[in-house]
């Protein structure tokens, strides 16, 4: 059975990613689609022609990710595609968020990731892809999202080397690093329970849509990285050749607007 695997699939890219991938020729046999919310998934299915394996799992539960190793064990799938696209963020500095969802953001963002990313690579035949989903917070280290940034460096960091190792396998690993997302529960869920006042401006947000569809063409085309839109790919470049302390000041100037 030719497979792919969503994480993060109840909203926002994860469930862009499932309605592209569901319409690519030829289509996999199966969606696997990974979150929390089983009723999104089952609405999901309702919205896509391909079938979808609904998984309920929460990815920073060991137990849960036990379900997936076995789910992965008794069905044994050719798993053609991999999209590690459940994460979350906080806004707000380091002392005024919870010990518990920093440690979450860090569990969920980067070891959720590499634990996904291990199941899943043993049932991967050649040609496969993993798109792991950082974000342009992996650049620059960001005052008032530290560690929402730090996790991303990190996904960043490890995709670019995972594709090293996969690559005598034909597995390609593209680290995919969008800008803001308007049309995510992305921004609200970084707000809620953070504070809102510390990050109030998200300027030239981009849409989910496109966002996975230049990520799916650039995985296709194998590349290590994938800045799906121009803002992305301005602040890439920006990374390159301005040093961090003038980078973070400008920030710093943009969230207090
Ligand atoms: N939107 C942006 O501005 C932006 C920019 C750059 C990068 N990104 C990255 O893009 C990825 C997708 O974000 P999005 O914008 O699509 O946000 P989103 O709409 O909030 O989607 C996040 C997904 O992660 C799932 N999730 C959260 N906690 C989970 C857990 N413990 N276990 C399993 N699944 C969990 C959520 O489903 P449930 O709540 O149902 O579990 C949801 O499906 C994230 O890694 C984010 O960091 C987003």
């Amino acid at each position: 059975m030719k497979c792919a695997i969503v994480s993060g699939a109840s909203s926002g890219l994860g469930a862009a990613f499932v309605k592209q991938i569901s319409r690519q020729q030829p289509a996999p046999d199966e969606i696997w689609v990974i979150a929390r919310r089983r009723e999104r998934l089952e609405t999901l299915a309702g919205q896509v022609s391909c079938p979808l394996r609904i998984l309920d799992l929460d990815l920073t539960v060991p137990a849960d990710l036990q379900r997936l190793r076995q789910n992965l064990a008794s069905l044994k799938p050719d798993v053609q595609i991999l999209v590690n696209a459940a994460g979350y963020g906080r806004i707000g500095n380091c002392r005024d968020l919870t010990q518990a969802d920093q440690a979450r953001m860090i569990d969920l963002n980067c070891r959720a990731l590499v634990e996904v990313t291990q199941l899943v690579i043993p049932y991967m035949s050649r040609p496969a892809r993993i798109l792991q989903i950082a974000s342009v917070a992996a650049y620059q280290p960001l005052p008032g999202l530290a560690v929402y940034a730090a996790s991303k460096s990190f996904v960043q960091s490890y995709s670019r080397a995972l594709r090293w190792e996969l690559f005598p396998r034909r597995i390609h690993v593209t680290a995919v690093c969008p800008y803001w997302i308007k049309d995510t529960e992305f921004i609200p869920v970084a707000q809620e329970g953070g504070r809102p006042e510390q990050v109030r401006h998200f300027p030239l947000a981009g849409r989910s849509h496109w966002v996975v569809r230049r990520a799916l063409f650039d995985s296709r085309l194998n590349l290590p990285v994938c800045t799906p839109d121009l803002q992305s790919l301005l602040l890439r470049v920006i990374d390159k050749f301005v040093p961090h302390e003038i980078s973070i000041a400008g920030w710093e100037l943009l969230r207090r607007l």
